[in-house]
């Protein structure tokens, strides 16, 4: 739980999940050793980080005399742990360094047992275009929320490409996409032929599975999408020395290409900076600074919006040159707010800061509405629904119409006795009701253990923003 605002100073949020999800991926599958700096120490990114030290990769990490020490250390081995990577975490930590000596052109090994990507998407379904080209057997599996969410979208690209993934549960839905699930049983399939994927749905975890598995495969792959999904793949592959054109508004990747080591510094993730930043905006008297945070257009549309409903924001870029621009995010206490449309091609730019976009726009005077955010049924929870109940615990009126999300604002929120928040496990929704707290709010958090999967410090951020 933290206190009530105002937040004041200065915070370094941990480095971006999707970036480091990415450079540990790249670095197992090049050749060479790669360093990458500045990885959050989330459940969701240790789960990456085990699985390609699973499969083979050799993970030093700085300050650790050995990979299996690190895990101990942070009780990722403790026994009764069951998808949930992390939950007896013996260690403060909040952010490593590592060496990757990738498999490279060996390809990587059939592991020892399941690989369990706990609540991690990003993990599950990239790796399962790491994973598709080579000749190995690996269960990917993941905890209960993660064994619920739709993998057909990624499933379906490979299996046209050629993969042998054992469909448990596509005999069962015959054929339907959405009925793939995890567990999935990878067989081995060298010989995966290119492709020319057009997405139905706007999702970078599925665009990263299609370009990473391409990049392996027989021929020239293409992919396109209803609208842009964050690009971090397409930036980062290049710097692992493979190409990635853009024709006619598609990615294009030639196939068998050999990825060399390269060096990676994660900035600060523009997603967990949004937290404290919603909270400056509603909390009187507030005036953070979040530095070295990510600024990649594609993360940072959440601020555009915040500066739509007036909301005293700002962003600037510190820019070095590398593929990821990175700087300063500011927020300051805003006392009137305007509701505000976002259009659909925007959602997959906004998706993970939904929850907290809502939470901001039920204190605007007038109704927002979020377009096409249907997606977000899809998410480590059903997102859509808990921002309605997190909503109307304050007193504020929130409601899907179609794929469509609108929230009644009413200026400020109603709620007077303190009510009990369910976050359903899910982070973002956790995270988004704390920052409702450090408001004001008059809400408790049932459970705020989720939210290590990608903010492991936000609590000690967010008490020492408001001490
Ligand atoms: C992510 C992509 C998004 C996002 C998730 C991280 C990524 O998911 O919601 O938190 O790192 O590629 P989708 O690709 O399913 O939209």
């Amino acid at each position: 739980m933290v206190r009530s605002g105002p937040l004041r100073g200065c915070v370094r949020v941990p480095g971006d999940k999707s970036i480091a999800h990415r450079a540990l991926l790249m670095a197992a599958s090049a050749e060479g050793v790669s360093c990458i700096e500045g990885l959050p120490a989330s459940d969701d990114v240790l789960a990456t980080a085990s699985a390609i030290e699973s499969l083979g990769a050799r993970v030093r990490v700085a300050g650790f005399p050995s990979f299996k020490e690190f895990r101990r250390r942070l009780g990722l081995d403790a026994p009764g742990i069951d998808g949930n990577a992390g939950s007896r975490r013996s260690v403060p930590l909040f952010s490593f360094d590592v060496l990757v000596e990738g498999w490279g052109a060996f390809g990587p090994r059939t592991p020892v047992g399941p690989i369990d990507c706990g609540n991690s998407g990003t993990t599950a379904r990239l790796l399962m275009g790491i994973l598709a080209p080579w000749p190995v057997e690996a269960l990917v599996t993941g905890d209960d929320s993660l064994r619920r969410r739709p993998m057909g979208r990624v499933a379906d690209p490979l299996f046209a490409m050629g993969a042998s993934i054992a469909p448990s549960e596509r005999a069962a839905g015959k054929g339907d996409a959405s009925k793939v699930a995890l567990p999935l049983l990878f067989k081995g399939s060298p010989n995966l032929k290119g492709i020319a994927w057009d997405s139905p749905v706007s999702s970078a975890q599925v665009k990263s599975a299609v370009i990473l598995a391409g990049s392996q495969a027989l021929g020239t792959t293409s992919f396109s999408e209803p609208s842009p999904s964050r690009d971090h793949t397409e930036r980062m592959l290049p710097l692992f020395g493979v190409e990635v054109r853009t024709v006619e508004g598609r990615l294009v990747v030639e196939g068998l290409r050999r990825l060399r080591a390269a060096n990676v510094s994660v900035p600060g993730d523009p997603s967990s900076a949004a937290f404290p930043v919603a909270a400056a905006v509603l909390s009187e008297g507030s005036r953070v600074r979040v530095e070295g945070a990510g600024l990649n257009p594609g993360r940072v549309a959440y601020l555009d919006v915040l500066g739509r409903m007036g909301a005293r924001v700002a962003a600037r870029a510190s820019g070095d040159g590398s593929p990821e621009p990175v700087g300063t995010i500011e927020a300051a206490f805003t006392p009137s707010l305007a509701p505000v449309e976002t259009p659909p091609e925007l959602s997959a730019s906004i998706i993970d800061e939904v929850p907290v976009l809502a939470l901001v726009a039920s204190r605007a005077s007038g109704d927002s509405v979020f377009r096409s955010v249907a997606e977000l049924r899809n998410k480590e929870s059903d997102r859509l629904e808990g921002i309605v109940d997190l909503l109307a615990l304050l007193g504020a009126t929130a409601y899907a119409v179609g794929d469509d999300l609108v929230v009644e604002g009413c200026g400020g929120w109603r709620a007077s006795e303190v009510r009990s928040f369910d976050p359903r496990g899910d982070h973002r929704l956790a995270m988004a009701a704390l920052a409702a707290q450090a408001a004001g709010a008059p809400i408790s958090v049932a459970d705020t253990e989720c939210i290590k999967v990608s903010y492991p410090g936000f609590l000690i951020d967010m008490e020492r923003l408001i001490s």
